[in-house]
């Protein structure tokens, strides 16, 4: 298996870390444009994004958390060339084998996810997520952990779900719409829409995420 290399050098790029070491992957160290390369906190920061090119045998992952910043550092890698982006499922994640999961997606420890059920690319679960039949999860989607999302939802590329929300069967949440922690969505969400609250509403409109 090739060596993998970690792009951000946050805490959930160290989350990712453990991760991939727990699906049994050898970590080559992070890229970062934020940090000088070196040792930082026991953990090997190589360089910034666009030296991936050094590294071209590896295989890259992005953990960084924003959908949208993590589109811009996808979009940037392409630039320079053709990364082979891996796939990390935790060896705790209960799924059927009718799940589907694209290159550069992320699922955490202890997902649950159930039949019928696609995943685009470089979406993350974070751990503990529970989601019904039917599902589909495009492209660039960050859920948080503990969200349970119900039958036939449909969240397309850039939806950002807070941590411990929840969504009603047969939904969709629209291009880069977001749902807040502890929110409940019972309506379809419109694009770039932020909202919260138990049902959520409306909250602010984000830039319009990026094709
Ligand atoms: C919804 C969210 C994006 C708003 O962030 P923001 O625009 O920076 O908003 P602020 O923190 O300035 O809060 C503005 C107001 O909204 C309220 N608010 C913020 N988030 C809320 C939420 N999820 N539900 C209800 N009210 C919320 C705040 O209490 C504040 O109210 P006030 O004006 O009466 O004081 C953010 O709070 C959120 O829920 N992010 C997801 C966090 C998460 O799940 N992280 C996971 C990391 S793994």
């Amino acid at each position: 298996m090739k060596d993998l290399i970690i792009i951000g050098f946050g805490g959930f790029g160290r989350e990712v870390d453990w991760l991939a070491i727990s699906c049994g992957r050898n970590v080559a160290g992070f890229l970062d444009d934020s940090y000088e390369p070196g040792i930082h906190e026991g953990y090997q920061v190589l360089g910034r994004v666009e030296q991936w090119v050094n590294y071209s045998a590896c295989e890259f992952v992005v953990a960084v958390g924003n959908p949208r910043t993590r589109k811009l550092i996808v979009d940037k890698m392409l630039t320079f060339g053709d990364p082979e982006f891996a796939t990390l499922v935790h060896p705790s994640a209960i799924m059927s084998p009718s799940v589907s999961v694209g290159a550069g997606s992320l699922i955490c420890a202890h997902c649950t996810l159930t039949v019928n059920f696609s995943i685009g690319e470089h979406t993350i679960l974070n751990m503990n997520v529970a989601a019904g039949h039917d599902v589909v999860i495009e492209s660039f989607v960050t859920v948080a952990h503990l969200v349970a999302i119900s039958g036939n939802v449909t969240l397309e590329d850039g939806v950002e779900l807070g941590t411990n929300s929840a969504i009603r069967q047969g939904l969709t949440m629209a291009r880069g719409s977001m749902l807040g922690m502890g929110g409940v969505m019972t309506k379809n969400a419109d694009k770039n829409m932020v909202y919260v609250g138990s049902p959520a509403k409306e909250f602010k409109k984000l830039e319009a995420f990026p094709s």
